[in-house]
């Protein structure tokens, strides 16, 4: 039987972080569904549709990935698509807290999905969307932080609107 697992997120927007961490979880699990967690107390900086469509494009090309949007619990999804594993990056000690607390409240809440936690690529420890985000706002270069496509969108996001 073949193994699915899901990698949920916010992916606002995916960094070259997630697709290193995307690549190494569907070489351990057979099916690999990232999911885009809809939050409607965030306004975030691209909409779902936008985060979908980027996902999607950068991981067309990794056999086994599948990128879906869901809303609500992540274990309620979860029994949903019929995974019982959840993939989560951890890049320091910082991410430790929130990732602990939150891999036990899903046990609690459903004691049969496992959180696994695969430890990001040395050169991606230190990136994070919003990090990317503040970065492409003020016109810095993120070049090696997100794949391309996405640096692409951020230019066109943040570049000043000529008006007139
Ligand atoms: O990329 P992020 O923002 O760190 O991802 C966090 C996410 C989306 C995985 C988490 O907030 C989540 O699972 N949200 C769905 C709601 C839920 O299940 N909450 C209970 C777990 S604490």
């Amino acid at each position: 039987m073949s193994k699915l697992a899901i990698y949920p997120g916010s992916f606002d927007p995916v960094t070259n972080g997630h697709v290193n961490l995307i690549r190494r979880a569907v070489s351990i699990f057979d099916q690999l569904v990232v999911a885009v967690a809809i939050n409607s107390k965030k306004a975030g900086c691209f909409s779902m549709e936008e985060r979908i469509e980027l996902l999607k494009a950068v991981t067309s090309d990794i056999p086994g990935v599948r990128v879906e949007l869901f809303q609500g619990l992540l274990v309620d999804y979860a029994a949903q698509i019929g995974a019982n594993v959840v993939v989560r990056g951890l890049r320091a000690m910082s991410d430790f807290e929130f990732e602990f607390q939150m891999a036990h409240m899903n046990r609690k809440l459903a004691p049969g999905v496992e959180t696994v936690f695969l430890v990001t690529g040395a050169d991606e420890f230190y990136i994070s969307s919003s990090v990317v985000r503040e970065v492409a706002s003020f016109g810095g270069d993120v070049t090696g932080l997100v794949p391309d496509i996405v640096k692409d969108r951020l230019r066109a996001k943040f570049e000043p609107k000529v008006s007139g």
